[in-house]
């Protein structure tokens, strides 16, 4: 990525303090998705991704993950397929549980979406303590399918993900815009 776009990409995101809770520092895509030219600079960094990756199928994690997965899908001229939060997926699932800070959470992609010979490309806004990028691969792998990589627009390295997630990746690569 050139010096130009990541600093674009910086400008545009918001860091808000104590939200959701106090001591907390969120980081806000929105400014980012409302500016056209900063939207499709990240779209183009991802899609170029799925490229050089060898990707065959984009996957994106609900909710802020469908955003920025959805038009490098349709820009890299590849199917979508959406890891919702249980419940919300009306067909045949995978489903995977993850822990949380407090207690548990889970994920489900649709069986029929992935299958033995698809490379995929995991996409979300944030990686943090790792754990929903980690279940998203376990559903990848159970599906049969071949981890392409999992491409992230930030990383926030002092909660450890990237280590959490080495297992799961198996040497595909983790990139952090
Ligand atoms: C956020 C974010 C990532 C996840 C990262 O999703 O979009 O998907 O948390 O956290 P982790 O690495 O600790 O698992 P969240 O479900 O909070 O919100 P969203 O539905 O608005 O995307």
């Amino acid at each position: 990525m050139s010096a130009s776009t990541a600093e674009l990409l910086l400008s545009r995101i918001r860091d808000v303090p104590d939200y959701p809770v106090e001591g907390v520092v969120f980081k806000d895509i929105t400014p980012l998705l409302a500016d056209p030219e900063a939207f499709a600079a990240l779209t183009a960094e991802l899609a170029e991704l799925a490229e050089r990756y060898g990707a065959t199928k984009i996957v994106g994690l609900e909710a802020r993950g469908f955003i920025l997965a959805a038009p490098v899908a349709v820009s890299a001229k590849l199917g979508f397929i959406p890891v919702r939060k249980a419940g919300k997926l009306p067909g045949a699932t995978l489903k995977q549980g993850y822990e949380l800070e407090y207690g548990t959470a889970e994920i489900e992609v649709h069986a029929e979406d992935l299958a033995p010979g698809d490379r995929v490309l995991v996409i979300d806004d944030v990686l943090a303590t790792g754990g929903t990028a980690e279940a998203s691969l376990a559903l990848v792998r159970r599906a049969g399918a071949e981890v392409a990589g999992v491409a992230v627009l930030m990383e926030l390295g002092f909660l450890g993900g990237r280590a959490r997630l080495e297992p799961a990746l198996g040497g595909a690569p983790l990139q952090a815009l």
